[in-house]
This record gives structure tokens, C-alpha cells and sequence, in this order.
């Protein structure tokens, strides 16, 4: 079996960050480099300010940079070095051509491969750690295989399942570890060299051998199942708020069913976050590629369903505040799409802010985290409005207080624990009144807040 001594990873994300720092850490042995295309990026995370912010990530990265876990833009170098080479690129929803707005779109997976095909003198695994629509490793195999030399790839499909926020634990203790490969003699020699790298600090037991086909869908199934979990609390919690029921209450009875459970069934604003709607709109395009209309129309649903809550949240808002909010401050608590992470990826905060902006609201935000770069460029991206008139909408503010200061309500998008611990008595003596809060999280302590005197309205509740 090989025995791996050099890692290169494709790819310095969310995800290729975070999980080769933990395989740096936790197998000393092996020199992990990662590389991307990315210079700035790469040079953040030489520095102690990372690019991407993950509660205990920094600590591990000092543990192992410059011992064996390395940062670089000499991808060809790293490239050929390697003996294992995972790819970590971004694989968002097509903008473009075939499968727009549905598909993922594979030109950094595919400019990847070849670049690995191009540059390699010697045997490679090479690992698929991005999320990828079954059956790519088809297309890999038919890139790497157009190489003169004489060299000889594995493809493994690992997908990663590690949330933002909670990357670090995720990493150290998995619910498992998913490696497919082909059942060809070179497929399984190939399974069990990556199955000794995680059983460095994974319980053989988690660590979960199959087919190649069986991994690449199981990454994109499993986030369709949790991914409908919310849809479906979501959809309760509209019913809730016009029959009297509380769906926090109803979300705790349905969870203590063992065959349910309770994880992935607090109701929201709306999930948010780069993978879920990816994921789902590429399980619904790939299941009209192979004919099953009525497959891909369940699944699409979870989407439907998560579009309709953030614009409810957003509409509630309006109606609410008497029909119109033209030229009222709207405070936005949270930007980010879920707490202790930077990532604003789909972040339900840019489609209730374009929903308010739409009525000429004038939004204020504050998040512990989000550059104000990152706002305007997400609210930019929509392409609804100019630059100019997001920049004369939207304010960021560096201090809660003052972004509250003088609104006519304030909503809570991200569940930051932070939130919890403010003075609200203060913040409700600068508002406008009546003062009302939209709790988009269901998070903060509301029968405190009403005795403020603040008009709270939260997700799946009705008059309280
Ligand atoms: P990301 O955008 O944070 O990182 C991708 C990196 O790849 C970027 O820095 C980019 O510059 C680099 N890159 C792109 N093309 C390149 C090339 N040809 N050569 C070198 N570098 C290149 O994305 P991410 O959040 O880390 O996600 C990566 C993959 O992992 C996606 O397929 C995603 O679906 C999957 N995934 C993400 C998460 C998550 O929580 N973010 C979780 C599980 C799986
Ligand atoms: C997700 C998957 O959980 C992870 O396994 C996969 O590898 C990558 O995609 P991530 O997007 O980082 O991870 O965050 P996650 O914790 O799943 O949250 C996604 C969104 O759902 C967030 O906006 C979150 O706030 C929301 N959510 C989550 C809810 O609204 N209610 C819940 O009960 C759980």
C-alpha cells in the first residue's frame, strides 16, 4: 500500500483550510500543503489574521504551519510533490448556459484536473473533497488520463461534512468519515491509503468504505435530508402563527420522537449558508438530467419553501409596520448566515435587506463578524439596484447601539450569542416607538423584551 508522505490540497477555503490544518496537526508525519489561486488569501493564511473566521481554527493552524502544514500559490510545485492531492475548489450554482441557476458549475474541478494531469511525473491519488454531482469522477478520470507520460491516477470521492462555525470539532470528532473508491485492486489500495490518514485520530468504526458513485451522492443526499428538516419546521411555523400554536413547542414535541429527533428542526428566517440550496438545486437538476421529473419537483420544494420564509419574514415586517417603510430605519442584527462564522454565502440578511430596500426601507446592520465590504458586495451581486443607491440605503455600523439608534425596528437575523447579553432597555430608549422586534432566530428572552415594552413578533408564534 502507499504509504503517503506528501499532501497537496486544491483549494485554501472554508473547507480546504480548515481540514488539512487538522490533518497537519494530527499526522506530524505527513507535509500538508495548500495551495490556491488566490494570492491574497494564501498570504492571510501566513498571517495570525486567517481568511476565514472558525471558532479554534487559529490555534491549530499555529500548532502545525511551518511545521508540516504549509500555505503556497506554487500549485505546480505542490502539485508535484504529492503523492495524495485532495481538491477543495468552489463548486457554486451555474450563472450561465446549460443548467443555469441549477447546476454546479465544475470549471475550477475541471481546471483543477488538468492542471494535475498537465503538470504530474509521478502516481497520484487524487481525492474529490469538494461537493460534486455523482458520477464526476467519470469526468476526472477522462481529464487525467489525457497525459503523455506515463503516470497513474486513483480517484476517491471524500466528501467533507463539517459545518462552518463548528468546523474545528466537526473535524476532530465526526459523526464519520466517507471515503468511495473504485473496487478494482489500485481503487482499494488507493481507499485504504486515505482510510490510515484519518485513523490517525478516527475510529476505524466511523470511517465508512464504498463505492465511488455511493459517496458523491451521499454528500448531496445527505444535505437535501438535513436541508429539508428546515424547510419543513418553516413551513409549520407559518401555520403556527395564525392558529395560536408556538412551534418551538411543537418542534420539541415532534424532536423527542427518537425516529425524529431533536437536531435541525429549530425554525429560522430561512437556512442560508453555500452548500444547502447548491446542493439541492443540483440534486434537482441532476434528477432531470436522468428523466425523474416528479423526483426532482419534491426536492425543488425545499427550496420554494425557503425562498416563501424569507420573504415572509421580510413582508411580516412591512405589514406590520403599518404598510410602509419608506424612509424608516430597520435595524438588522446579523449578516452572517449562521452564527461564529464570517461566511455570507446565501445568508437569509441579503434577501430580507433586498426585500426591504425594494420598499425604500433605510437598513442598518451590525454583525461581530462581516467586513462591511463583504455587505455591499453581497447586495451588489443581486444586480437589483445600483451600487450607489445600496451605498445610500444601507449603513454598517462597527456598534449595535448605534445601529439601533433611532429605528423603527430592529430584526434578528443570525443567532450571534452576543445578542442576548445587551442592555435592550437601552437600545429600546433610542428607538422610534412603537419599537418593534422581529426575532428571525427565535433568540432572545421575549416576555423580558414586552415588558420593555417592545412589540416582539417571532418566527412560528402568534400573539403571545
Ligand atoms: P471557498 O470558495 O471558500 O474555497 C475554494 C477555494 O478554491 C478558493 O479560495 C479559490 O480561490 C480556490 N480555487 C478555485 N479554483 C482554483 C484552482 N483552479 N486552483 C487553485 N485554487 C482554486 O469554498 P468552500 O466553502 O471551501 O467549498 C469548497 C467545496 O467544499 C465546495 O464544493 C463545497 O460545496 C464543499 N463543502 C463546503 C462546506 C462549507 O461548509 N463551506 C462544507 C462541506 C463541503
Ligand atoms: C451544511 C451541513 O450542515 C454540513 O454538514 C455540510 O457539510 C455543509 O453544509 P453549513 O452550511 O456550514 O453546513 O451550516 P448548517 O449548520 O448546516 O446551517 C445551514 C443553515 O441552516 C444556516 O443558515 C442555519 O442557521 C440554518 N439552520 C440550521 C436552521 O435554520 N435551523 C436549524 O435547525 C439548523
Amino acid at each position: 500500500m502507499t504509504k503517503i508522505k506528501n499532501i497537496c490540497c486544491i483549494g485554501a477555503g472554508y473547507v480546504g483550510g480548515p481540514t488539512m490544518a487538522v490533518i497537519a496537526q494530527k499526522c506530524p508525519g505527513i507535509k500538508v500543503t495548500v495551495v490556491d489561486i488566490n494570492a491574497e488569501r494564501i498570504q492571510q493564511w501566513q498571517t495570525d489574521d486567517l481568511p476565514i473566521y472558525e471558532p479554534g481554527l487559529l490555534e491549530v493552524v499555529k500548532e502545525a504551519r511551518g511545521r508540516n502544514l504549509f500555505f503556497s500559490t506554487d500549485i505546480d510545485k505542490g502539485i508535484r510533490e504529492a503523492e495524495m492531492i485532495f481538491m477543495s475548489v468552489n463548486t457554486p450554482t451555474k450563472t450561465y448556459g446549460v443548467g443555469k441557476g441549477r447546476a454546479a458549475d465544475l470549471k475550477f474541478v475541471e481546471l483543477s484536473a488538468r492542471k494535475i494531469a498537465e503538470v504530474s511525473t509521478t502516481d497520484k491519488i487524487v481525492v474529490e473533497k469538494s461537493t460534486l454531482p455523482v458520477r464526476t469522477a467519470q469526468s476526472i478520470k477522462a481529464i487525467l488520463s489525457e497525459q503523455t507520460r506515463d503516470v497513474k491516477f486513483q480517484v476517491l470521492s471524500n466528501p467533507e461534512f463539517l459545518a462552518e462555525g463548528t468546523a474545528i470539532n466537526d473535524l476532530h470528532a465526526p459523526d464519520r468519515v466517507l471515503i468511495g473508491g473504485d473496487q478494482t485492486p489500485e481503487g482499494l489500495a488507493a481507499i485504504d491509503a486515505l482510510t490510515e490518514i484519518y485513523a490517525c485520530w478516527v475510529h476505524p468504526e466511523k470511517i465508512i468504505q464504498t463505492r465511488l458513485w455511493s459517496s458523491e451522492l451521499s454528500k448531496l443526499a445527505a444535505n437535501a435530508f438535513l436541508a429539508q428538516r428546515i424547510s419543513s419546521i418553516n413551513s409549520i411555523s407559518a401555520l403556527c402563527e395564525i392558529t395560536g400554536a408556538d412551534v418551538d413547542e411543537v418542534a420539541y414535541a415532534i424532536g423527542t420522537d427518537t425516529r425524529i429527533g431533536p437536531k435541525f428542526l429549530k425554525a429560522s428566517v430561512g437556512f442560508g449558508g453555500s452548500c444547502f440550496q447548491k446542493d439541492i438545486l443540483n440534486l434537482v437538476y441532476l434528477c432531470e438530467y436522468f428523466g425523474l421529473p416528479e423526483v426532482a419537483a419534491y426536492w425543488e420544494q425545499v427550496v420554494v419553501m425557503n425562498d416563501y420564509q424569507k420573504r415572509r419574514f421580510a413582508q411580516n415586517i412591512i405589514q406590520e409596520l403599518f404598510n410602509t417603510v419608506s424612509g424608516k430605519k430597520i435595524c438588522l442584527l446579523g449578516w452572517a448566515f449562521k452564527k461564529d462564522t464570517n461566511d455570507t454565502r446565501e445568508s437569509a440578511a441579503i434577501y430580507v435587506t433586498d426585500h426591504l430596500l425594494n420598499d425604500l426601507a433605510q437598513v442598518s446592520v451590525y454583525d461581530p463578524q462581516v467586513p462591511t465590504r463583504a455587505m455591499y458586495a453581497d447586495m451588489n451581486y443581486l444586480q437589483t439596484r445600483s451600487a450607489a443607491e445600496n451605498e445610500q440605503l444601507l449603513d454598517v455600523h462597527k456598534d449595535p447601539y448605534e445601529a439601533a439608534k433611532g429605528a423603527h425596528a430592529i430584526a434578528v437575523i443570525t443567532e450571534w450569542d452576543e445578542f442576548r447579553t445587551y442592555d435592550w432597555q437601552r437600545i429600546y430608549d433610542n428607538m422610534e416607538k412603537p419599537a418593534f422586534l422581529f426575532d428571525g432566530r427565535n433568540l432572545l428572552d421575549h416576555k423580558m423584551l414586552r415588558e420593555i415594552g417592545f412589540r416582539v413578533k417571532a418566527i412560528g408564534k402568534g400573539e403571545e
